[in-house]
């Protein structure tokens, strides 16, 4: 231990890791290993000599000023969005809440917009109501989608995050004859339109602030085709564009506009889909070996969008799918033969 040395590896790494160097055991720990090493008892009081490396280590440029400033002790989570405000629509279950409770441990206020109001509530009750409020709001209504942004600067006085996050899936029908317009136009009005409207009113909060960040949740089907129904893939390809032009105007006012785009996650995905395909969750569909898409990893993936590790990233559609939309794995020359 005494001989262990500290230093960072890279400073474009996020989250920032670190490489122990500790005689013939070299490897690389997370940032919240770190913490928890360094602020351990034992560990402070082992050796003076460590505890002066560290301390070099935490000197060094690459390590933020809030790992020293704010690291909160009790959750030994360094806050990457402290003091910020987001609005998260559809939080009420699944890939909106874990994100509202991520952001939450993170730092930030969050504001739950949504049309269930009693999950709406029970998830603010969760997080705790100092840090979570809930608004109703269905984001077809513009109205609805007005006064949420309303309360974040009524509340809060400013807007530094919006995710757009509900969607609906609409009818799962094989055939395209037997699609209705009347489903197409409902999809189309939730997943597109309901962007448009939080990316407006958000631009409306953001400008005046001169920052902001902007996220929309895509989809696999924002990619490729043949995963979703014929609605949800046009609509989910239609925010790319959306995302993209909206970046293209924004910018100027330092507002950052981004997607995250995951592969399929239980429990919402239609029983017509995982019928069919009741291995959808197994990584014969991914690239990545021994691994499967949790809530959380969508939720990371919207956490560094949001917070400023990011600050330079505009326009993107990120994607958390393994490798799904960009691997064809029906050919391919690493691919094991059938
Ligand atoms: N779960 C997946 O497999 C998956 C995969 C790729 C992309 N996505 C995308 O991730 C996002 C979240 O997915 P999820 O699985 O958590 O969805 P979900 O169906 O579990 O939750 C969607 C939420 O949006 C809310 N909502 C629906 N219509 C609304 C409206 N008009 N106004 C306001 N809120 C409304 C619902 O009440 C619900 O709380 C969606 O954009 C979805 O398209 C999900």
């Amino acid at each position: 231990m005494a001989s262990m040395n500290l230093v960072p590896v890279s400073e474009a790494v996020t989250p920032p890791r670190f490489y122990i160097k500790s005689g013939e055991k070299d490897g690389l720990i997370s940032r919240k290993s770190y913490i928890r090493t360094h602020t351990h008892p034992n560990f402070i009081i082992r050796t003076k000599k460590l505890r002066s490396t560290l301390n070099r280590a935490h000197n060094h440029r690459s390590i933020s000023n809030s790992i020293r400033n704010d690291l909160d002790l009790e959750t030994g989570v360094i806050p990457r969005l402290a003091g910020k405000i987001a609005i998260i629509t559809g939080a009420a279950q699944n890939i909106g809440k874990s994100t509202a409770k991520l952001f939450a441990k993170h730092g930030a206020k969050v504001i739950i917009a949504d049309i269930q109001d009693d999950l709406g509530q029970s998830v603010c009750e969760e997080i705790g109501l100092e840090t979570a409020s809930y608004v109703h709001c269905d984001v077809t209504v513009e109205s609805d989608v007005e006064n949420v942004i309303n309360f974040a600067i009524t509340k809060y006085g400013k807007l530094d995050i919006m995710i757009n996050n509900a969607a609906i899936v609409g009818d799962v029908k094989l055939s395209i004859l037997e699609n209705d317009k009347s489903d197409f136009d409902r999809v189309i009005d939730v997943n597109l339109a309901g962007v448009f409207l939080g990316m407006k009113h958000a631009a409306r909060a953001m400008i005046p602030a001169g920052c902001g960040s902007i996220i929309s949740i895509g989809s696999v089907s924002s990619a490729i085709g043949g995963v979703s129904p014929h609605a949800y893939t046009s609509s989910k390809h239609a925010i790319l564009g959306l995302m993209k032009s909206v970046a293209a105007e924004l910018g100027k006012h330092g507002i950052r506009v981004n997607c995250v785009s995951p592969y399929l996650i239980p429990p919402s995905v239609p029983a017509e889909i995982t019928d069919l395909h009741p291995d959808i969750f197994v990584n014969i569909y991914s690239n990545i070996k021994g691994v499967s898409l949790k809530e959380e990893d969508v939720a990371q993936a919207a956490l560094f969008l949001g917070s400023d590790d990011s600050k330079y990233i505009s326009g993107h559609n990120l994607a958390v799918d393994g490798g799904f939309t960009t691997i064809n794995p029906g050919f391919g020359l690493f691919a094991p033969a059938k």
